[in-house]
């Protein structure tokens, strides 16, 4: 009798999900290279922007959002991380405020080390996220690769006052979070093969779970900006949105929505080599923090929520639309404007 070899698909990566992401001061140097093309008065956001995706003004009424994201496995079964990898993607476009359309698949696979077979369920597992968004998986595009690489390229459009960018933030925003943090530290018990089962099973679900809302907080006038959370953790992507709208950010920690099962997985010293490569990077624009306080704003997420700042004045209108789409969230911090100090202090 044959038994089917057990696949562990996150033993061919070196990295996880957006743990691999390039950290931010790397990414600097990299693109400090790049000439900035030349002017597009229809690009409203591109690559002098540290922004989810680009937009690009079609008409007086509407843009088209573009973005991309791949990385290695986060998980071991094919199916799941094809479709984590997708809703991550997809996540830009409703950060943006925009409405996905479609996307074109991108998998890099090591075709003599792992069947054809596997890289199709990442496909399947594609193309249920996209079901789910209601988008169609219209292509793409794979190499032969020494480890395995998905991720989509993905297409929306928006209405020009409804874009959402990293610049439209303002002092007196109440910050909340869609998901909560730590999942960048359940990943990383499951590869050191100590993450329990109901633990994964959260863990799971809340990566599968499209940031949709997103879409429908577009429609919300006093949803000033929203930015999903991935690599860069919490911290990081606050810097960009407090950066990009001239203010600066107060955390309550322990307003910070966080998973339950952290401090089973904290004891052991579970944690994502990204939390430090990020506090490295940006740690001198925040405040001193606590070892316990990095662990938590820096871990790196992968399918992470979205970070809203909201105008307190229509708080009820954005916690209408929260509450329709089960979501369950309460303010963690507030913004003031930038001042000389750091750009994020935690209390
Ligand atoms: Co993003
Ligand atoms: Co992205």
């Amino acid at each position: 009798m044959r038994t089917e070899p057990i696949i562990r698909l996150t033993e061919y990566s070196h990295g996880a999900g957006c743990g691999c992401k390039i950290a931010p001061a790397v990414l600097t140097r990299i693109l400090a290279g790049v000439p900035q093309a030349a002017p597009d008065p229809r690009l409203l956001v591109g690559n002098g922007a540290r922004d989810d995706a680009a937009v690009y003004l079609l008409d007086d009424e509407r843009v088209v959002i573009s973005t991309t994201d791949f990385f290695m496995p986060i998980v071991d079964d094919p199916f799941d991380f094809g479709a984590i990898a997708s809703v991550n993607a997809i996540s830009d476009v409703y950060a943006m405020g925009g409405t996905p359309i479609l996307a074109i698949a991108i998998l890099g696979w090591p075709v003599d080390r792992l069947g054809p077979e596997v890289a199709g369920e990442v496909l399947r597992g594609a193309s249920d996220a996209c079901r789910r968004a209601g988008i169609p998986l219209a292509g793409g595009h794979s190499i032969d690769a020494p480890e395995p690489i998905f991720g989509l390229a993905v297409t929306g459009t928006a209405h020009r006052g409804e874009v959402r960018t990293n610049t439209q933030a303002r002092a007196g925003c109440e910050l909340y979070l869609t998901k909560p943090l730590g999942v960048g530290i359940l990943t990383t018990a499951q590869k050191r093969g100590i993450l329990r089962d109901e633990d994964f099973a959260t863990a799971r679900a809340q990566m599968l779970a499209l940031n949709d809302v997103g879409r429908a907080l577009a429609g919300v006038a006093s949803v000033a900006t929203m930015t999903d959370v991935t690599g860069f953790g919490l911290l990081g992507h606050l810097i960009e949105l407090c950066e990009g709208s001239g203010v600066r950010a107060e955390v309550r920690f322990d307003d910070v929505p966080r998973l339950a099962a952290l401090p089973f997985y904290l004891e052991q010293k579970t944690i994502p080599g990204g939390t430090r490569r990020n506090w490295d990077s940006y740690g001198h624009k925040v405040a001193p923090l606590t070892d316990g306080q990095r662990t938590l704003l820096c871990d790196p997420q992968t399918s992470g929520g979205l970070l809203v700042a909201v105008d307190p004045s229509g708080r009820g209108d954005f916690l209408r639309v929260t509450r329709a789409h089960g979501l369950d969230v309460a303010p963690f911090g507030v913004l003031h404007p930038a001042g000389d100090g750091p750009v994020v202090t935690v209390r």
